[in-house]
């Protein structure tokens, strides 16, 4: 591993878990996080993301950081909270992390923040794959959070003292919700255009992020390769939306007719990235 001493925010998460699990055997963990770790062999500092002199002291002398703390969707808080504290808490994660002379830090975003998620009105997929230069255009709480993280981390990658890489999951199926993938999957008005991705595949891609050489600003989608739908991929889209985004890589959804709306090629092709899981072994787990 690249980097010896590595703060993990949200390491006591859902996908913190696994991001944990595949991070401690090749460096020294530190999860920061108000609820406690999974695992009592990794040292835990119960602080709230949104406390900068809290995180500044828990970040000297470490080398790097992946940011997954955050309220993961506008439901289970109040708005103002899921904003605030993951605009808030990204802010004082990287404020504090430059000026404790942290090198890379790996921010969590989410594919959300094209916009394209929970039925927006006025707004398809402008072509497909949707990939990294697809434009974004958040109007609910939580994506507009994450397009606030990405700004933000883009300023203190501009500034020039911290290496910064964002992932954008997809919609992560953990295992609780294995029974329902079939029927989300044919549901032509699926709030994530069928996308989804496994906790193991995402947190192998922060630990291609944390390993990759070229620290400069990167913004990488991270998903399965396929979606959670068995009929093709275009015919869904075009009963949904009436007509089918311009195709980009026609080869694709010719190869893979259930081939993802997201976009995994520049993260297969800068990260080494390699989706591990389909929606086809959660079924058999
Ligand atoms: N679950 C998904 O489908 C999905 C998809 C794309 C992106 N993401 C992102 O992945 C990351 C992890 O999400 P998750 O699904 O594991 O959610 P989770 O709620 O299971 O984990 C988030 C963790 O952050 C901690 N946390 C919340 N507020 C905090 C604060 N103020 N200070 C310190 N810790 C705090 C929580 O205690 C929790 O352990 C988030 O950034 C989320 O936005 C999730």
């Amino acid at each position: 591993m690249r980097y010896e001493n590595i703060v993990v925010t949200g390491g006591s998460g859902r996908l913190g878990r696994h991001v944990v699990e595949l991070l401690a055997p090749q460096a020294k963990l530190t999860v920061i996080d108000v609820a406690p770790p999974a695992r009592d062999d990794v040292a835990h500092e119960n602080v709230s993301i949104t406390d900068y002199e809290a995180l500044k002291r828990v970040f000297a002398g470490k080398d790097a950081i992946v940011h997954l703390a955050a309220i993961p969707n506008p439901r289970t808080s109040s708005p103002e909270k899921c904003f605030g504290v993951n605009t808030t808490g990204t802010w004082a994660v990287l404020q504090a992390a430059e000026d404790a002379g942290v090198k890379r830090v790996i921010v969590c975003s989410s594919d959300s923040t094209t916009g394209l998620h929970y039925n927006p009105p006025g707004w398809v997929p402008q072509f497909l794959p949707v990939d990294e230069t697809h434009p974004l255009r958040a109007i609910e709480p939580y994506s507009l959070s994450k397009v606030v993280t990405e700004v933000v981390a883009r300023s203190f990658a501009d500034r020039g003292k911290l290496e910064i890489l964002v992932i954008r999951p997809a919609h992560i199926v953990f295992e609780p919700e294995y029974p329902e993938i079939a029927d989300r999957g044919s549901d032509v008005q699926n709030y994530h255009l069928w996308g989804y991705v496994a906790p193991e595949d995402v947190a192998e891609g922060f630990r291609l992020a944390l390993e990759v050489e070229d620290g400069s600003y990167d913004v990488f989608f991270i998903a399965a390769e396929d979606g959670m739908n068995t009929r093709p991929t275009l015919e869904l889209l075009k009963e949904r939306f009436g007509e089918v985004p311009e195709v980009r890589n026609a080869e694709l959804y010719k190869s893979n007719p259930t081939a993802a709306v997201f976009g995994i090629e520049h993260a297969r092709k800068k990260l080494g990235y390699a989706p591990s899981k389909t929606w086809r072994d959660f079924k058999k787990a």
